[in-house]
Order: structure tokens, then sequence, then C-alpha cells
């Protein structure tokens, strides 16, 4: 039995970490036993802290974690270092996924949510951000203090190290092995130091895959490329922050941010899965929320945490199948398709499984 410990969070979170857990269950019955773990807001509210010692236990002995999102208005005004995201944050490190695998593919049914130029979706989009997670400024030093002339001032440090460089590229490069080899190393080494060891270190790790073809494109020209030539991306690897900007533009070019999960190795197998989008307040309570980000977590996790392809690959082709029934949450509701609730689709996924 695999132990999944499971933190629904904040918002949307608990509504599509539910959906989840029903096609997780339907999918293989009595494989899985969940533990639900407090993290983010809701935490902050009972406990006083984001992430409580015992939850990150309990993620730290379970053969994988599923996460919601975290995060809402209501604890926008907490001290910083309680705030929800610091749960999150704090999740990542103790668990030390350092590679945050991000896949960016445009699903057929889906191509009239795609906003770009049709000669350009038509091209296809399949391609996978590969984002650094626990360095970068996300875990620099923060800083507010005052100038010496009195005036308020603020630093957040981008710091790496060369092996959290190399474990990254590492994990670029043998994604793209198994796809079409090609990585785009994703930095801004015209002006910052740290991308300019990010470079030098991604091409001597190029170095052992000789047969992939490596690119290094500054972060806000890789912006533009995107939606001028998503087809020529396979892999793209980059740092946290960039990872972070890019993938929400990924998003939108492949339909919604609802429709895109998201996992998170380290150096085993127990990893984090989070789908890419936040926890939503606006839409949170009314059935709204596209719960397949979350599910496609799910078959992620089937496949890197547990080597259960074939149950993975069912969870995949139910969701195909609902889209290609015409059926649409609002996130990826367009003219002539069917819209339907949240749990709506849940259930739409179950039946087809
Ligand atoms: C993401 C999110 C998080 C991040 C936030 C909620 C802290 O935007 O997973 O992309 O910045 O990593
Ligand atoms: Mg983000």
């Amino acid at each position: 039995m695999k132990k999944i410990a499971v933190i629904p969070g904040d918002g949307i979170g608990p509504e599509v970490i539910g959906a989840t857990l029903d096609v997780l269950k339907k999918v293989a019955p009595g494989a899985f036993e969940f533990e639900e773990v407090a993290m983010g807001g809701n935490a902050i509210d009972k406990y006083g802290e984001p992430l409580p010692a015992e939850s990150l236990k309990i993620c730290q002995n379970a053969d994988a974690t599923l996460l919601g999102a975290v995060g809402g208005p209501k604890w926008d005004n907490v001290p910083p270092e309680i705030r929800p995201e610091r749960g999150l944050l704090g999740v990542r490190k103790g668990l030390k996924v350092f590679a945050n695998i991000r896949p960016a593919k445009i699903f057929a049914p889906l191509a009239s949510a795609c906003p770009l130029r049709k000669d350009i979706a038509e091209k296809g989009i399949d391609f996978i951000i590969v984002r650094e997670l626990t360095g970068g400024i996300y875990f620099g030093k923060h800083e507010a203090f005052t100038t010496p002339d009195g005036e308020k001032a603020a630093r957040d440090v981008m710091e790496y190290t060369e092996h959290e460089i190399r474990r990254i590229a590492h994990v670029g490069f043998k994604m793209a092995m198994n796809r079409r080899k090609i990585v785009t190393s994703v930095d801004k080494a015209n002006i910052l130091t740290s991308s300019r060891l990010w470079r030098e270190v991604v091409e001597d790790v190029a170095k052992e895959y000789p047969e992939v073809k490596l690119n290094h494109l500054y972060v806000d020209n890789a912006s533009m490329q995107l939606i001028r030539v998503p087809n020529e991306f396979d892999v793209i690897v980059t740092e946290n922050t960039f990872g972070d900007i890019l993938s929400d533009e990924a998003s939108q070019i492949v339909g919604s941010i609802g429709m895109i999960p998201s996992a998170s190795l380290g150096d085993n197998n127990r990893g984090l899965y989070e789908p890419i989008h936040g926890s939503a307040p606006d839409i949170a309570g009314q059935d709204k929320a596209n719960p397949i980000g979350t599910i496609l977590c799910g078959a992620m996790m089937l496949r890197y945490s547990f080597g259960m392809m074939s149950e993975a690959d069912r969870i995949e082709k139910a969701v195909d199948d609902v889209l290609k029934a015409g059926l649409r949450t609002p996130d990826i509701f367009t003219e002539g398709t069917t819209l339907i609730t949240g749990s709506k689709m849940r259930d739409e996924i179950i039946s087809r499984l």
C-alpha cells in the first residue's frame, strides 16, 4: 500500500484535491492510504504557522505528497515569515525536491482555447519546463533595511552553487534524451553573474549528452520565442524565478492554467505533486474550478513515484476523452462546447476510467 500525504490547502485546493482522490481510488482501488496534512492558510488559522513540524514529517515519511494550492487574501497581511507561501516553500525544501517538471502540451480537443494564431498552434505544442525549485531568489537572503540616508530599501539575493545547477541540468538532459533531444537553457547571462555560472555549468553537463542539442536563450527572448515558435521547444531548463514566470506563460499558450500538473522530484522517487495554478480565492466554493491540472498530477505521481504506468495512461486518456466529448469547465470553455461544473468534470472523468 502506497502512503500518500495529502495537502488540500486553501481556496480551490480542497475541491481539486477531492476530485483527484476520487479518481485515484477509482483507478487503483485499495492501492493507496491517504493522510491529510495541514499546510498554508488553514494551518495558520489552526496552529499559528503555515507548516507545522508534524505536517512536514508526515510528508517526509510518505511515498509521495499531493498538494492542491495555498494562500488567499485572508492571509495577505500576516507577517511575511508565516505567509502561506512560506509553508509551500518549506515543503519543497523539506522534501528536497529540486526539480520541478511542468509539461506544456496542447490537448488536440483544446486547440481552439489556444490564444495563438492558428498557423502557429497547428504546428503542435509539446514542451516541458524543468524549473529549479529549491534555490535562487526564493531561498536567498530576503532583507528589508534602511539606507544610511534613512531611505527604505530591500533586497533579495539570487544565489546558485555549482552542484545545484549541475543536478537540475542533468534532469533536463535526461528528459530530453527520452524526447526530441533539444534542451533550451534559459538565463540572463548578459546581466547576472549567477546566470553566467548557470550557463558555464550547463555547457559542461551537455558534454555528457552529445546527442542532445543545447541552445541558450536570455529569459526575455525566451518569453517572446515561446509565443512566436512554441513548436521549436522540447525541454526548457531554467532557474526558479524564470521557471515560475515562463510556466504561467506556457499555461496560457496551451489553453488554461487549470490544465497543467507538475511533479517535483529530488534524488529519490518520493515526489511532490502540485498543479501549477494557485488557490483562486475568487472562484473557491463555487464548483467552478477545473480539477484537471490536479488530476493529471495524480497521473504523474503514479508514473514517476510508483511506476504505475498503465493506471497513469488510463487517467490521461479519460481526461482526453472528456475533452473530446466537448465538456468544459469555465476556464476552458469556448463557443460550441458544453459548460460544466468542476464536480461534473470529476464525475465525467471517473465514468470514463
Ligand atoms: C507556483 C506558484 C508558487 C511559486 C507561489 C504560490 C509561491 O506561483 O508554484 O508557480 O511561486 O512557486
Ligand atoms: Mg507560479
